[in-house]
């Protein structure tokens, strides 16, 4: 992460290499904030014969003209408003333009702690670059800016501080999630990230358990044993606890207890029911929501939140081999229910399964699984909108709510009882597939399965967040989201685990 800091001084007179200021369209003006009213005018005059419309992912950077310190000057559009979303957006790809520069200064356009808020984690995402496997040359020209002015009048601000610090945790966790889904699966199989998940969760008071192939297989974990099995790379299950401690500013009522469950499949090649090659390739991605589920706990944990959290990570690669899982295969999964695998590709709902029976066994206030499900998440709602499903309608319009607060796009989806018949097997319990239309639907009854009832009777609020599109940007950067791994997902649960705290 590269170091953030707020500044009172005036941005203009600044030593950074570069200095970024906000157009608003369609009039093209800079928003007042942290440059002076007089300089603000000159440049946005500058900005209109350079034919800039202040639209959103419009950038244009300039020698700096008079009156301008730093070597360079980016204009970065946000569209007709300067909400914080616009802001992010806006911020976020002007600092992902600067591969050469070291040090950005970010003029805050406007004069609250949210618009400093969203600037700070705007900048921090928009410099995301992954690097890990290039070859040295190639890495350094490509690191981006290591230093982040933003310029505030707010400088002072308690409150515009406490936003600073939350804004680096929370873009550390988009961009560790952004890390863990780029990583080649060559090098993340499910042991490796249980090791990763242990270290990091150690660094932040996050209680770690991992329960490895043999004792899942002993002890009835029948989904990821299952889809685990054609690998050799055999599935851990990893449950994550984060209490809080310290100021316990409330006793009674018990603090909230939410249970995050991911879905980690390390690489998914479909299995005996392999996918076509061109289906594959993406196919690292398919730990999203495990990745998306540890680094909110994490962030949460680093937050301080007054909420109780518990995070598993269902982890297994699903592969095709003379072990594996074969089309019509009974398996048990976790808590005795039958399912007969009619399709090895369905496999996010089976690891899931053991996962959702597992943490619903603790008494619990909410439970939120994530995963990058089904294809027909992208059928129905394309790549850059997720979608919620659950039994439960405040808590679905709770997590919408949270993602139009965070920055995130989640919709709300239904789950017609009707497709649950498609999914009736002559010999188990349920079948892994039902009716190819509504799949995403189809998938989210599957797991609605397997939510217990509470202990004190009633059932347990669920919600299922289907992230299989927007987990990963197969196109071009746009705003602060780059290509590859998005970290969907993080600043939502986040969002909602503030919400309830
Ligand atoms: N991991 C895939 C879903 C996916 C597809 C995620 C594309 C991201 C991009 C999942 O395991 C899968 O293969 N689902 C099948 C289910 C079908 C066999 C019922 C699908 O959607 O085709
Ligand atoms: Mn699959
Ligand atoms: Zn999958």
């Amino acid at each position: 992460t590269p170091t953030i800091k707020l500044s009172g001084k005036n941005a203009a007179n600044s030593r950074a290499d570069a200095l970024v200021v906000a157009l608003t369209g369609p009039e093209v003006e800079l928003v007042p904030g942290a440059l002076p009213a007089d300089l603000a005018q000159a440049l946005a005059a500058i900005a209109r014969r350079l034919d800039l419309g202040g639209r959103a992912d419009e950038v244009r950077t300039i020698p700096a003209p008079q009156g301008v310190t730093a070597d360079l000057l980016v204009f970065t559009g946000t569209g007709e408003t300067t909400g914080p979303e616009a802001l992010r957006r806006a911020i976020g790809a002007a600092v992902a333009s600067l591969a050469a520069s070291e040090s950005v200064v970010v003029a805050v356009p406007g004069k609250d702690v949210a618009a400093v808020a969203a600037c700070a984690e705007g900048a921090l995402l928009g410099a995301y670059r992954y690097v890990d496997y290039l070859g040295s040359g190639k890495a350094s020209a490509k690191t981006g800016p290591a230093a982040i002015t933003i310029a505030t009048g707010l400088a002072k601000d308690a409150a515009a501080k406490d936003a600073l610090d939350r804004a680096v945790i929370v873009a550390e966790a988009v961009n560790g999630t952004r890390d863990l889904v780029n990583c080649p699966p060559n090098d993340l199989y499910p042991e490796r990230f249980a090791e990763l998940a242990g270290t990091l969760a150690a660094q932040h008071g996050v209680k770690v358990s991992v329960t490895d192939d043999e004792a899942l297989r002993s002890r009835g974990y029948g989904g990821l044993t299952a889809v685990g099995q054609g690998s050799s790379r055999g599935p851990r299950l990893v449950r994550l606890e984060y209490s809080p401690t310290g100021r316990r500013g409330r006793k009674s009522p018990a603090l909230p207890h939410i249970a995050l469950v991911g879905k980690g499949i390390t690489f998914d090649s479909g299995g005996l029911s392999l996918k076509p090659g061109d289906s594959m390739k993406t196919m690292k991605l398919d730990m999203a929501g495990a990745a998306a589920v540890l680094h909110t706990i994490v962030a949460t944990a680093r937050l301080g939140l007054p909420v109780k959290v518990t995070a598993w990570l269902c982890l297994a690669e699903n592969m095709p081999s003379g072990t594996a899982q074969r089309p019509s295969d009974v398996i048990t999964v976790f808590g005795g229910k039958t399912v007969e695998v009619l399709n090895t590709d369905a496999e996010g709902r089976l690891v899931l399964a053991d996962g959702l029976v597992g943490a619903a066994a603790e008494q619990l206030d909410a439970i939120i699984d994530i995963a990058t499900l089904t294809g027909a998440q992208m059928v129905a709602l394309g790549n850059r909108v997720s979608a919620v499903m659950a039994n439960d309608d405040d808590l679905r319009a709770e997590l919408v709510a949270a993602a139009d607060t965070t920055g995130e796009q989640f919709w709300p989806m239904p789950l017609p009882s009707e497709l649950r018949a498609s999914m009736d097997s002559a010999v188990a319990d349920i079948a892994n597939i039902g009716d190819r239309f509504g799949g995403m639907l189809v998938a989210g009854l599957f797991l609605a399965e397997f939510i217990g009832e509470k202990e004190e009777g009633g059932r347990l609020p669920w919600a299922h967040l289907d992230i299989a599109g927007p987990s990963f940007n197969e196109s071009g950067r746009h705003g602060y989201t780059p290509k590859g791994g998005t970290g969907v997902g993080v600043r939502t649960m986040l969002g909602l685990i503030e919400h309830r705290a």
